[in-house]
């Protein structure tokens, strides 16, 4: 009801994984976008953020007769993209803080890696719920596309031979998360979601097992909503980048995890030169379905609810510190108190 939704913050989702394991392009295959094309050398190297609305997702699980009946009480999702880059674990660590709940990309042809172990350190230690992705399965010798077939479909029409060798890169993975003692189960068999952790075949070339993964992800949110406190009355709210944007001047791009921002706010954050003390000017965000890493035709808010990526356009800006927190002044904290927290940052 538009009561619960104005209660209730969409659940915040990262995705994890190892470098070059295909979690942008994941997300670009969702999204019917070419961020991951526009990146230098292929690698992400800020956190991103764009948000699924549910209509999306319904739309997209289409194809699974199961997920018609999950039903989410919030708007949708803000997804979070993040780095695989070895020395990019500051950001990894900024953006699964922020996170409900996750998806962990692995390469299936390679199994776990080095930053699948440090992603599953991230989610244990926040006690996150995840799912994990097992992608490029069209690599497999011999696989034969269905462009965005449910997993069980495409599977059904491959020859035995492929289906063998998924059967048994799927056990492998299976034993180097027992290894790390993690329970996993191929998703359809998973009857005990507290502790088995689903795995999903999936291509982001093909877009195969992309509906089961966002039927997954729903299920998890889902989950996540009904077990956790979800209200979104405290200002949460997180400065990914500062940058240069004409006609905006300088910009901040922030993650609202919780709370809400009204245009003409007054807002302290970090600075170089201690905190800055501002006003909101401009509250934007990207189309749904948009990176709000890249330039786009952004929407103009009077009002924005957790949980969004918001660009926000204020004057003196210049300095603001990425990875530092935002604080609105108002009934929850005054001037003074928000200076305070800002320079303990
Ligand atoms: P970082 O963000 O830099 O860690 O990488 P990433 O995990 O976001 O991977 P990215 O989306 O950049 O993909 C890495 C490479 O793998 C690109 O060349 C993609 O085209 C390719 N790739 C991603 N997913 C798939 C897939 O499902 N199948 C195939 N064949 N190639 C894929
Ligand atoms: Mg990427
Ligand atoms: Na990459």
């Amino acid at each position: 009801s538009e009561t619960e939704k104005n209660t209730l913050r969409s659940p915040i989702c990262a995705i994890l994984g190892h470098v070059d394991t295909g979690k942008t392009k994941i997300l670009d295959r969702i999204r019917k976008s070419k961020v991951q094309e526009g990146e230098a050398g292929g690698i992400t190297q800020q956190i991103g953020a764009s948000f699924f609305p549910v209509e999306e997702l319904r739309r997209k699980t289409k194809s699974i007769p199961a997920a018609q009946r999950l039903q989410l009480s919030v708007p949708g999702l803000l997804v979070i993209d993040t780095p695989g880059h070895e020395s990019f674990a500051n950001l990894r660590s900024r953006g699964s803080s922020l996170c409900d709940i996750a998806i962990l990309v692995v390469d299936i042809m390679h199994g776990l890696q080095q930053q699948t172990l440090e992603s599953l350190h991230l989610l244990r230690v926040r006690n996150s719920p995840f799912i994990v992705a097992l992608n490029k399965i069209d690599r497999m010798y011999g696989w034969e596309p269905h462009q965005d077939a449910p997993l069980r479909d495409t599977m059904k029409k491959q020859e035995k031979h492929v289906r063998d060798e998924y059967d048994a890169r799927v056990q492998k993975t299976i034993t180097e998360f027992a290894e790390q003692g993690i329970n996993a189960i191929e998703y359809h068999k998973n009857k005990d979601f507290r502790k088995y952790v689903s795995l999903v075949g999936t291509s982001a070339v093909t877009g195969e097992g992309i509906p089961d993964l966002l039927m997954l992800l729903v299920q998890l949110a889902q989950r996540f909503m009904t077990e956790r406190l979800t209200t979104r009355d405290r200002l949460e709210c997180s400065v990914l980048e500062v940058k240069m944007i004409e006609g905006l001047g300088t910009t901040i791009d922030v993650i609202l995890v919780n709370g809400v921002l009204h245009e003409g706010d007054e807002i302290v954050v970090c600075g170089l030169n201690g905190p800055i003390v501002t006003n909101i000017r401009a509250l934007l965000t990207p189309k749904p379905m948009h990176e709000i890493r890249v330039k786009t035709d952004y929407i103009h808010h009077k009002v924005i609810y957790a949980s969004q990526g918001v660009k926000i356009a204020a004057p003196d800006l210049v300095d603001a510190i990425a990875g530092s927190s935002l604080y609105v002044v108002g009934d929850e904290i005054d001037r003074e108190a928000a200076i305070d927290l800002a320079k303990k940052e």
